[in-house]
């Protein structure tokens, strides 16, 4: 076209004409593409004009209030996310969770739905991570109750570090310590479990002077490019993270880890949207690879007492001895969250 317009320099205004027709004539067929299947897909899908087929008025009006309700319901849809300002995040929850029933990723227990889930393949990331530099060094390591990482808790146990795991949801009490030292080969399996945990670790107390060299946490998914990371929806990640950075027992620098399958790997968490407890993810372990996230989400700050949802502090005791241990300390009334209805605790069944 440059070439042309030199060599029509005497003809200027004819060549500008010619550019500009060419141009709206790709633009006006660039609109008709773009409408034409918006138009099919919105209008009803006979043909109301031919004159071969006779006008069938009750299957017109069918068709238009089938997609009215279409559109009444992706409304609905939409105003829920509106109104709940943590849809997206039960959304991208669900998908993973149905994907990896529907591709049989997941395991025992089953359905994964509303669990930290277990999947195929969950030791070979756990060994994946037993590999990290930061794992080899740790005396210490945190690690979640769930059923995916057992063996990251074995192989804590087995390594002669020591292990400290929560009790499931906080419920009877707070973390056990376990030491190696103190478990024989046929105990140490045992140990692993949430039967052993009460079994064999010392329950400790928010005054215990502990250092966590390495945190592992339960993911459903992570986005390996942000670091940033969704649990099953209850808050308890973020409870622990908290109380154990009020104790001391971890700073911003402590690596945070999660095992996962990659098929819980996600892109579409947005980083803006997500809550100053929320916990980022340093390292992703996966049956197939290790991925550092460089995450630059910054880490949580102890609990934030402002967000806390009243029935969650009515049902964990330890919180509800830290809030009073605070008010006491600093003389001040602590802020309480708004009350907000808890998500369903997963289905319990009981093992094939
Ligand atoms: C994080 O940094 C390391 C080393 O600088 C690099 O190899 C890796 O690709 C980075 N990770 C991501 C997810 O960009």
């Amino acid at each position: 076209m440059f070439m042309h317009l030199n060599l029509n320099l005497h003809n200027v205004s004819w060549c500008w004409g010619f550019l500009s027709s060419s141009i709206m004539y790709t633009g006006l067929l660039h609109s008709i593409q773009i409408r034409f299947p918006f138009i099919t897909h919105q209008t009803p899908s006979f043909k109301v004009c031919s004159s071969k087929v006779p006008f069938d008025e009750s299957s017109y009006e069918a068709e238009r209030l089938r997609l009215d309700a279409k559109a009444i319901e992706s409304m609905a849809i939409e105003a829920a996310a509106a109104a709940d300002p943590k849809a997206w995040k039960w959304a991208i929850r669900k998908r993973v969770w149905d994907l990896m029933e529907a591709r049989n990723i997941a395991q025992f227990p089953r359905p994964v739905h509303h669990r930290i889930p277990n999947f195929v393949s969950a030791s070979a990331a756990a060994d994946k991570l037993s590999r990290l530099e930061v794992f080899l060094k740790a005396k210490c390591v945190k690690v979640n109750p769930d059923t995916p990482q057992k063996r990251v808790r074995f192989l804590t146990l087995y390594g002669g570090k020591m292990l400290l795991t929560p009790q499931p949801r906080l419920r009877t009490g707070f973390f056990s310590v376990l030491e190696s030292s103190t478990l024989n080969p046929s105990t140490m399996n045992e140990a692993c479990t949430s039967v052993g945990v009460a079994k064999y670790g010392r329950p400790i107390g928010l005054d215990e002077k502990i250092k966590v060299d390495l945190i592992v946490i339960g993911s459903v998914a992570v986005d390996p490019i942000t670091g940033a990371r969704l649990g099953k929806g209850e808050g308890f990640a973020e409870l622990e993270y908290g109380m154990l950075h009020y104790m001391g027992a971890i700073d911003d620098s402590t690596p945070v880890v999660t095992s996962i399958h990659d098929e819980q790997l996600v892109d579409d968490i947005p980083v803006e949207k997500l809550l100053v407890h929320d916990v980022p993810v340093d390292i992703i372990c996966t049956p197939t690879q290790v991925i550092f996230t460089n995450t630059s989400i910054p880490k949580p700050q102890g609990i934030y007492w402002d967000k806390l949802l009243p029935e969650k502090l009515s049902q964990i005791k330890i919180l509800r001895q830290l809030k009073a241990r605070i008010e006491r300390e600093t003389g001040h009334k602590l802020p309480t969250g708004p009350s907000e209805k808890l998500p369903p605790n997963a289905q319990r069944r009981k093992k094939p």
